[in-house]
């Protein structure tokens, strides 16, 4: 389970956190959701340890996050996949060996072993075909479909999504809620999910959660949150919005 607790952050001289609380237990997809600049990244970035709350905690199956040393964060990095907001692929390497990383970074696998587990999560994400690709030459679904197998490829226990279809056609992102949706089920993977996507929320989340003011101002099922009238929870899960 990630457990925040009260967590406060300042950042550039403003308060961007003040008393945030989620719990998001084993084998489920909790959606972060909230306006810009309301510090959902930030918020992930506590997870794995990047950023250090100013007061509060942060706990992931009873371990304090904030008081590991490096070592015990390069361990809880290797349980907890990231993808980044449009895969953050590095350019100049393939995408083969863009997905290699956090096995070269966590194991000490042989050459052989990490590239049969490369192939093994890149036909996952169905991306086997691409691996000799750089990311300059695929489309956007590529890219995130590459980044998403970079985050599974330690088979990690929780992954970490920022925005998984920001910038994705309806179609394509339809895939991605499929593909994330599956994680959850056929690996057991535990999501924390940051999206601004009623699609996403409603196709691969199971609770949401809407951040305001630096806390969550309405927390609940997908199905009470898209029947709520909390005015952000109609913004972002009503009608219309999408
Ligand atoms: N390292 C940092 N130093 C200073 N300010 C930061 C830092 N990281 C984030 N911030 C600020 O914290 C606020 C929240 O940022 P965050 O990236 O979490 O927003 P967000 O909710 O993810 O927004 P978006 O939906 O646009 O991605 C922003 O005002 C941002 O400028
Ligand atoms: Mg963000």
């Amino acid at each position: 389970m990630i457990e925040l607790k009260n967590l406060h952050k300042r950042l550039g001289g403003r308060d961007i956190l003040k008393g945030l609380s989620v719990k998001v237990p084993k084998g489920m997809n909790f959606v972060l959701m909230g306006p810009s600049g309301t510090g959902k990244s930030v918020t992930l970035k506590h997870v794995i340890g990047i950023f250090k709350p100013d007061l509060g905690s942060v706990h992931v199956d009873g371990q304090d996050v904030p008081a590991m040393d490096r070592k015990q964060l390069m361990a809880l990095r290797k349980r907890m996949g990231y993808l980044f907001q449009n895969g953050a692929l590095i350019n100049w390497l393939s995408v083969a060996d863009n997905v290699a990383l956090p096995l070269k970074e966590h194991s000490q696998l042989s050459r052989s072993e990490v590239d049969d587990r490369v192939h093994e999560v890149l036909k996952l994400v169905g991306m086997d075909h691409a691996g000799k690709q750089e990311p300059p030459e695929i489309s956007g679904g590529m890219k995130l479909r590459a980044g998403l197998a970079r985050a599974l490829v330690t088979n990690p226990e929780y992954v970490l999504y920022d925005e998984p279809n920001a910038g994705l056609d309806p179609i394509i992102s339809e895939q991605i809620h499929e593909l994330i949706g599956e994680v959850r089920d056929r690996l057991s993977v535990t999501g924390l999910i940051v999206t601004h996507s009623r699609a996403c929320a409603t196709q691969c989340g199971d609770r949401i959660g809407i951040l305001e003011a630096g806390k969550l101002a309405v927390e609940g099922s997908v199905d009470e949150i898209t029947a709520s009238d909390h005015p952000l929870a109609r913004a972002f899960m009503g009608q219309g919005s999408d």
